[in-house]
Order: structure tokens, then sequence, then C-alpha cells
């Protein structure tokens, strides 16, 4: 089983200071910085390219966790990876089908990413990645609809999780939107390792207690679900 790994979504920070953001995630014991990237056609909100990533990257000790909503990933693979990404994920629904979903994890993995994400949103049905879970590090449950920070947890979602740990799927399940500490135990013990929370995390004034409470209320959760 992996580690409870904590990803405080940068989409809430500061961005007139991020790399100050950036410092107070690490200082604060985040494990990856998730970075949203939006087209304004996928989601309607548009948010940083590459250049930005780069930034952040250079600023950062941790791992990039880049999840893009954004139509097209795989022209953007590439700038992205190159900016450091080291958890690319693109949405499934911008995919016809399981063979489109696999050439854009061929792109990907071409283009050197380390890890692979794959997501759903949460009215896609989780049936639709099964043909592409061994080829993917990573499945990115959407538990809101995604393009902005502070929505409310859909609690349905958390079925899709629990059918990916039923299916033996090993790799890292990603819980993203409306996670703080009244949802993220469901989180855990439904499987899920990575949890993602933006305004939770940088809504409070210390991050650090912040942070370690989730991971002591996750690790409990997993543990009394085991
Ligand atoms: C939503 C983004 C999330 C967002 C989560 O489209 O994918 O990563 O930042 O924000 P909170 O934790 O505030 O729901
Ligand atoms: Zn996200």
């Amino acid at each position: 089983m992996h580690p409870i790994t904590i990803a405080p979504s940068l989409l809430s920070c500061d961005f007139a200071r991020i790399g100050d953001e950036v410092a107070r995630v690490e200082r604060s014991g985040g494990d990856w910085h998730h970075v949203d990237v939006m087209d304004g056609h996928f989601v309607p909100n548009l948010t940083i390219g590459p250049p930005v990533v780069k930034s952040i990257h250079a600023a950062a000790t941790k791992p990039l966790d880049v999840h893009l909503m954004i139509t097209d990933p795989r022209t953007y693979a590439e700038p992205f990876a190159k900016a450091g990404a080291h958890v690319l994920t693109f949405h499934a629904e911008v995919c016809d089908d399981a063979a489109a979903m696999r050439e854009t994890i061929r792109v990907f993995r071409e283009v050197g990413v380390p890890k692979v994400g794959i997501s759903v949103n949460p009215d896609t049905a989780i049936e639709r990645v099964a043909d592409v879970l061994d080829d993917v590090d990573l499945v990115l449950v959407m538990s809101v609809f995604p393009g902005f920070g502070g929505q409310s947890f859909i609690a349905d979602v958390l079925e899709k999780t629990a059918w990916l740990r039923d299916q033996g799927y090993a790799g890292h399940v990603e819980m993203d939107g409306g996670v703080n500490r009244a949802t993220i135990e469901r989180c855990a013990a439904a499987g899920a390792d990575v949890l993602v929370a933006g305004s939770a995390l940088f809504g409070v004034p210390d991050m650090a207690a912040e942070i370690a409470d989730f991971k002591r209320l996750a690790t409990d959760a997993r543990g009394r679900n085991a």
C-alpha cells in the first residue's frame, strides 16, 4: 500500500508570492505540489502554462503533480514534461475511446513523463478507464466538477475508488476536490492514497498542523478499514 500523500493545490495559493507559497507547503509537510492547468475549453477557467510550471519546479524540491484540464494533452505533453512535471495527468473525457487513451499515455511516456495519470469527472463512469489501468501510474478521481477550488465534495465518487481497488488496481488513486478534515477519512477508507486539497490547506493559518491532522485522519481511517 502506498503511504498517504498530501498534495496541496497551488490553485488556492497567493500567486503574487508563488515561490514563498511553494516553500510554505514544503515546510508544512506537503508531499507533492498539485498544479492545476486549465485551458478555458475543457473547463470554464484559465490558469497557468509551462513557463509558470517551470518556475514552480525551480522553486520546489518536492514532486510536481500536474493536472491537465485541457482538451489537447498530447500537444502539450512535451512542454509540461520539460517544465518538470513528475506526475502528468490527463482527462479520460478528452479521448473518444481506450485506443485514444493508450495513444495519449504512449506520447506522455515517449516525452519522458515519470508518472502518467488519467482522470475522470464526477459524471464519467470509472469503467471507461478499465482497459488502460495496466498502463497508468495514477487514477485521479474528481470529487468536484473541475474548474474551480472551494466547491463541495461529491460523496458518490467514493464508489469509484472502491471499484478501482476491487479490480486489484495497485497504482496511486488520487482524490481531488472538496477534500478537507470532514471528508478525508472517507477518501482514505475507500482506498485513495493521494489527497489533494486547496482551500482547506491554504485557507488556514497553520498549514503544518492541518497537514499533520490530514495525515493522521487518513492513516487511521485506512487502518480501521483494513
Ligand atoms: C479543481 C481542481 C482542484 C482544486 C481543488 O478543478 O482540480 O485541484 O484546486 O480545490 P479544493 O480543495 O478547494 O476543492
Ligand atoms: Zn486538480
